[in-house]
Formats: structure tokens, C-alpha cells, sequence
């Protein structure tokens, strides 16, 4: 069966793409959504391959960027999927995120623009990063590298999103020292859920010892055929296993959303109105949403503790009552 997707467009430049993809963002996504209190660094892990991990840190990534955010996405995975994917160049002899994390490089000398989105950058990963995880091993500091290398960087940012590797070792360890959040995406398959104990351990683990501050954000189900009875199973077990992680938008399987990283594009560009595009729209905007209510939180426990008033309190309190009709619709949508 095809999905509903449109066409591709019939401007085939990068301005053209651009534009056309603003326009149709535009029209579809209103107004920008609240930016962070500050920067939110979210770490994209799941040790299952293939689960969708690359396409959702790349999408996610420029979404909130048309959504007017500014976004640094950090390809920490040697296939480097995701500087394909966001046509970034990163043969072998690119200053890549491996010189940062070995080298002691700074992030902003390996940091490139996004051609195709405004806001929108990567740091790149080589196939020297393959080598990265034992060379680590004997450096000093070696969990928290990429963490220095963040707090060394200057330029402003609403999000940077860190693309993991499938494994568990020194790259992402480096990544959940250096995030507070760990977004996982769950394919909505057979077997989904397996692995996941050994994620959410080293989860805990990390943030026993190294990083307070851990914890799971999000959790994004991708690939989901509403075709499927096994796809809506799924969809339920994870809803009922983690409730208020996992967001209400879920990611369709979409031809254009796998076609979109052989043109070095996200599907945002690609296919602005695909429903693949749209959805990770919609998935940006329900992380927006749900920082600008977990910045009113911390800004009213602020305003119980000092007494001094909440900057964004008032502001999200407005986002939170929207959000909620928004949810209900979404939620309405589903059913
Ligand atoms: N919503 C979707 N619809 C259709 N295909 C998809 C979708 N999301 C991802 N894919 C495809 O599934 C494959 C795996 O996705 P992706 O590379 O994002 O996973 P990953 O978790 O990053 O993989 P790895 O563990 O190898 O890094 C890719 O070919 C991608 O194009
Ligand atoms: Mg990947």
C-alpha cells in the first residue's frame, strides 16, 4: 500500500527546498514554539540497531530548528549516519567529533552548518570514531570528554541532540555524562522491548556515579504501521510500561522518510507534507511543550523557595493550558 505522502518537489535546488519546506512548515506548525530555559541536551540511545535512532535525532533536529529553534545535532556513531543524513560531508580527513573526544579538538572548529536549515548544525563523525572507544580507554577523563567539550562551547543553543551508536560503551557513556536527557526511540516491532532493561540500567547507572541529573525524557515510537495488530501492541505494552515518557505522536513507516538520507536530506526538506514529516513536526512540538512545562515547574519551585517570581511561569502556564487541548485532540485523532 502507498502512504499518503505527496510528491517530491519540483524545485530541486537547496534554496528552493528550503523554502518550499518553510512554507509549508510554516503554514502547517503557526507560531514558533518557547525556547528553552537553557540548553537542552538530549541523548538519542537505544543499543537495539536499527531502531530509528538516526533518522529521529536528524528529523527531531529540524523540525525544532523550523520550529525557530537553534539546533546543534552531534554524530557520535562511527557510521555517521546521521552527518549523511543532514549532507554533511565526513570522509575520513573532515575534523570530526573523534578529534574533539581524543584529540581535545574544540566542538566549534568541527561544527558545519546545515545548508538546507536555518538554525540547524552538525558535528560530524568519521570512520576514526570506530577507533575512539579503546583509544578512550587510557585518556584522562575519559566518561566526560564530550561533556567538556559541550560546556566549552560558546554559541548559543536551544537543543543539541547526540546520535548514539547501537552499544553501550565509552561513546555512549560520554553521551549521558554530557546530556540530562536520554530520548529512545522504540521500533514497533516484535521484540521491542527487549535490551531495554539493560538501557534503563545503565541509565541509573550513569547517573549513581556520574551525572545526577539523568533521566529519561521521551520516549518516541517509530515505524509504526497501523496496519499491524502487532504495531498497536506494542504501542500499548511500551504506553503502559513508561506513561508520561512516551510522547503521544508516534513516527508512521514511511517510504519517504527512508528515501530522504540517499538525497543527504532530512524528510523535513525532503517531503515537507509527508506524513513522516508532519509527524516529526508534531513530535517536536510535544518536546517543546513539555520542556517550556518543566522550566515553569522549576521556575515556581524557585518562586517557593527564594520568593523571587518565576520567569517563564506565567509564560508556560499559558503553553501548558494549550498543550493540554492540543493533547486532547491528538489523542482523539488516534483513536
Ligand atoms: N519512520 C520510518 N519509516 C520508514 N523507514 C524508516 C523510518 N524510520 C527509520 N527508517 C529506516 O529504518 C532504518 C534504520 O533507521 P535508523 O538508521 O534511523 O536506525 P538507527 O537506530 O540509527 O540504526 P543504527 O543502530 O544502525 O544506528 C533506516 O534504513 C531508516 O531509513
Ligand atoms: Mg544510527
Amino acid at each position: 500500500m502507498q502512504d499518503s505522502d505527496t510528491p517530491p518537489l519540483a524545485d530541486d535546488t537547496p534554496i528552493g527546498r528550503a523554502a518550499q519546506a518553510a512554507v509549508t512548515v510554516m503554514a502547517r506548525v503557526g507560531e514558533p514554539l518557547p525556547r528553552p530555559a537553557q540548553t537542552r541536551v538530549m541523548v538519542v540511545a537505544n543499543q537495539k540497531g536499527g531502531v530509528g535512532k538516526t533518522t529521529t535525532t536528524v528529523n527531531l533536529a529540524a523540525s525544532l530548528a523550523m520550529h525557530g529553534a537553534r539546533v546543534l545535532v552531534i554524530d557520535l556513531d562511527p557510521q555517521g549516519n546521521a552527518s549523511t543524513a543532514l549532507g554533511i560531508d565526513h570522509h575520513a580527513e573532515v575534523p570530526s567529533i573523534y578529534d574533539v573526544l581524543v584529540e581535545g579538538k574544540p566542538l566549534a572548529d568541527v561544527v558545519q552548518p546545515v545548508l538546507d536549515v536555518e538554525g540547524l548544525f552538525c558535528c560530524p563523525a568519521t570512520i576514526d570514531l570506530a577507533g575512539a572507544e579503546i583509544e578512550l580507554v587510557s585518556l584522562v577523563a575519559r566518561e566526560s570528554r564530550l561533556q567538556r567539550a559541550i560546556a566549552a562551547y560558546e554559541q548559543p543553543l536551544d537543543y543539541i541532540l547526540i546520535d548514539c551508536p547501537p552499544s553501550l560503551g565509552l561513546l555512549t557513556v560520554n553521551a549521558m555524562v554530557a546530556g540530562r536527557e536520554v530520548l529512545i526511540p522504540i521500533q514497533c516491532e516484535y521484540y521491542a522491548l527487549e535490551g531495554l532493561g539493560q538501557l534503563l540500567r545503565n541509565v541509573d547507572l550513569v547517573r549513581a556515579h556520574l551525572n545526577p541529573e539523568l533521566h529519561v525524557s521521551t520516549i518516541l515510537l517509530t515505524m509504526y504501521d497501523a496496519r499491524t495488530r502487532l504495531a498497536s501492541q506494542v504501542a500499548e505494552e511500551v504506553r503502559n510500561h513508561f506513561t508520561s515518557e512516551v510522547l503521544r505522536t508516534s513516527i508512521p513507516r514511511s517510504v519517504r522518510v527512508s528515501e530522504a538520507p540517499s538525497y543527504g536530506q532530512t524528510v523535513l526538506t525532503y517531503d515537507p507534507g509527508s506524513t513522516g514529516a508532519l509527524s516529526y513536526l508534531e513530535a517536536a512540538k510535544e518536546i517543546a511543550l513539555r520542556g517550556a512545562q518543566a522550566d515553569a515547574a522549576a521556575a515556581d519551585a524557585t518562586y517557593v523557595a527564594d520568593g523571587v517570581p518565576g520567569v517563564y511561569a506565567q509564560q508556560a502556564r499559558t503553553i501548558e493550558d494549550h498543550s493540554t487541548m492540543e493533547g486532547q485532540s491528538t489523542m482523539e485523532g488516534h483513536r
